[in-house]
């Protein structure tokens, strides 16, 4: 595996976002200079026109490729003609890419897929969870059973695939435990957000790296933040690096190393 570095952001909630913020996290990815940007959603806050073309603004900025992927904001909120017969009209035309479909993004080193996880209904009350479906880790699969030996395998999405700490209350994506076992031996790390908290983990043998809100001003209890990932070989650290006030800089790096198909926690 050559060496990869992704820079991991969500829930930049364009609407609610933080100019002085945004200003910051476009200079310190210049400087960072990943291999790819991850983008885990809710680009929005209410899915307006006006929030995604200042998202496309900020996609545009990125030093570097960018697979990007919606969250629940990134839909009609309660527009209920809009959520449901035309639910992602303007991500398509914003955006650019099908959220029906999975996005695979290729680089030395490097497979990764993006597959939408926000969804217009669910049998949950709470319309802000999402699931991952059978169709969808079949592509995850494919893409990465393509993928050449040694690179890492990454999977991009909204919702989490791991809570731990003060995310403990909030839901997981429907079908984690299917998608963790189609996923074991086959992929390496899965990104998330949704939550607006950064922690990362192991989960079924693989790294799960959740990023905070980047650049919204609506804060669960931490300053915004996004993730620095660094894979070389059979090891990854995964950098948390928050907002201090005035630039960002490094809040936590934890380690991961790689024996077989299995991912642990190791020094940073
Ligand atoms: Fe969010
Ligand atoms: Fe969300």
């Amino acid at each position: 595996m050559s060496a990869v570095r992704i820079a991991q952001i969500s829930d930049l909630h364009f609407g609610r976002d933080v100019p002085q913020v945004a200003r910051a996290l476009l200079a310190e990815l210049r400087e960072a200079a990943p291999t790819l940007v991850a983008v885990c959603g809710d680009l929005t806050q209410t899915a307006r026109a006006a929030e995604f073309r200042a998202a496309r603004a900020f996609l545009d900025e990125l030093p570097a490729p960018a697979l990007v992927v919606p969250g629940n904001h990134d839909l009609p909120g309660w527009r209920v003609w809009s959520r449901f017969a035309r639910p992602w009209r303007r991500w398509r035309s914003h955006i650019g890419t099908d959220p029906l479909g999975a996005t695979v993004h290729t680089a030395a080193g490097l497979v990764a897929v993006g597959v939408n996880t926000a969804r217009r209904w669910t049998f949950h009350t709470d319309w802000s969870r999402g699931r991952v479906d059978a169709a969808q880790l079949a592509a995850i699969v494919s893409a990465f059973e393509a993928a050449p030996a040694g690179a890492l395998r990454v999977v991009v999405a909204h919702h989490p695939f791991l809570l731990t700490g003060p995310g403990r209350r909030r839901g997981l994506v429907g079908r984690s435990a299917l998608a963790l076992r189609s996923l074991h031996r086959r992929a390496d790390l899965l990104l998330g957000g949704h939550v607006h908290l950064a922690y990362s983990g192991t989960a079924g043998g693989l790294v799960v790296a959740q990023s905070g809100t980047a650049l919204s001003s609506r804060l669960k209890g931490e300053p915004n933040s996004y993730n620095l990932i660094e894979a070389d070989g059979d090891r990854l650290t995964v950098t948390n690096r928050r907002f201090d006030g005035d630039r960002f800089a490094t809040h936590e790096r934890t380690g991961y190393a790689r024996d077989g198909h299995t991912w642990t926690a190791a020094g940073a």
